[in-house]
């Protein structure tokens, strides 16, 4: 039975014990306060301290520099998945290449090609459309081939390939970026990064890129993870991730006004865009560069 007046809590009263407090339960509480006062102790603030520290990421001006060491004036670079020529002006810039750039995508080309008329390299760069599994250039071709963020999305994968490596000479060397999938990707997310549409889900795992490798007969010579080094690189300058994830929030905040606007599936593709370098950050999704050769490689001089 209660007597007296009914407890009611002030803010400086404690609250009332409604239940029997135990040994179990004090002895609980003193050590969580110890927990507590561990991980808030001056130790964590250390570390955070720490992390506002640069770890001198590297940026993909990286791979211009590794893909320079095989390349000499004069030297013949295809760029598939050109996309607006940017990578081609500057390594033909850099190097006084000749080259070509392939791409698919209409809208893709006529920006590339603009590029590279307002850089002045119409007489040494050529755009073409098409895709890499159409390429028609002579056997042995080229003595560079570089591609960077393509093959997430080429279908067919191993054709495209074989016309890689196909056109590259004996000597040459073909330089890929890619970006797979690792073992932190929960199914759920792998579900929504397939309603991106723009990648082919077979080519995010590695297996399916060093099969198709091996199948076009092709090497790998270096394997270099980038991991989060571009993505670090990035944020430290233009915080571009922060910006997708502000955009997803307010993507998601409207989303029967876009989906009734522009269609279910230009929302869906955006939602999963919008994840891709939050993956990367993440280490769901995971940047390589393979440096490839030929598997019968030529002697040098040849
Ligand atoms: C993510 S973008 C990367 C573009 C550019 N290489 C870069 O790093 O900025 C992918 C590009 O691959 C192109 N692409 C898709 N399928 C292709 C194919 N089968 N052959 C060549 N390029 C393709 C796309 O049109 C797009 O321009």
């Amino acid at each position: 039975m209660m007597r007296g007046k009914p407890h009611t809590p002030t803010p400086d009263a404690p609250p009332a014990v409604t239940g029997c407090v135990t040994q179990y339960d004090t002895a609980a509480a003193v050590g969580h306060i110890a927990t507590l006062s561990r991980v808030y102790s001056s130790e964590t603030w250390t570390v955070y301290d720490r992390l506002d520290r640069s770890l001198d990421p590297r940026s993909p001006d990286w791979l211009h520099e590794r893909a320079g060491e095989y390349l000499r004036s004069g030297s013949v670079i295809l760029d598939m998945g050109c996309r607006d020529g940017a990578d081609l002006v500057e390594l033909a810039q850099a190097h006084s290449l000749t080259g070509v750039g392939l791409e698919p995508v209409a809208i893709h080309v006529e920006r590339a090609r603009a590029a590279v008329a307002a850089a002045g390299l119409g007489e040494r760069v050529r755009i073409v459309q098409g895709g890499m599994e159409e390429c028609d250039y002579p056997t042995d071709h080229f003595d560079f081939v570089w591609c960077r963020d393509v093959l997430e999305q080429v279908r067919p994968l191993a054709s495209a390939l074989w016309q890689a490596a196909r056109v590259l000479k004996p000597t040459g060397r073909m330089l890929v970026f890619t970006t797979v999938a690792t073992d932190l990707l929960e199914p759920g997310e792998a579900a929504m990064l397939r309603r991106h549409m723009g990648n082919v889900e077979a080519n995010l795992a590695e297996t399916t890129i060093l099969g198709a490798f091996e199948a076009a007969g092709l090497v790998v010579e270096d394997r270099d993870v980038i991991g989060t080094d571009w993505r670090e690189h990035a944020e430290e300058s233009y915080q571009p991730v922060s910006h997708a994830l502000l955009r997803l929030a307010r993507l998601r905040r409207q989303r029967e006004q876009i989906v009734a606007d522009h269609g279910e599936d230009i929302y869906r593709h955006v939602e999963a865009n919008l994840h891709w370098e939050v993956f990367q950050f993440l280490g769901k999704l995971q940047p390589v560069v393979y440096l490839l050769r030929h598997r019968q490689m030529a002697p040098p001089g040849l």
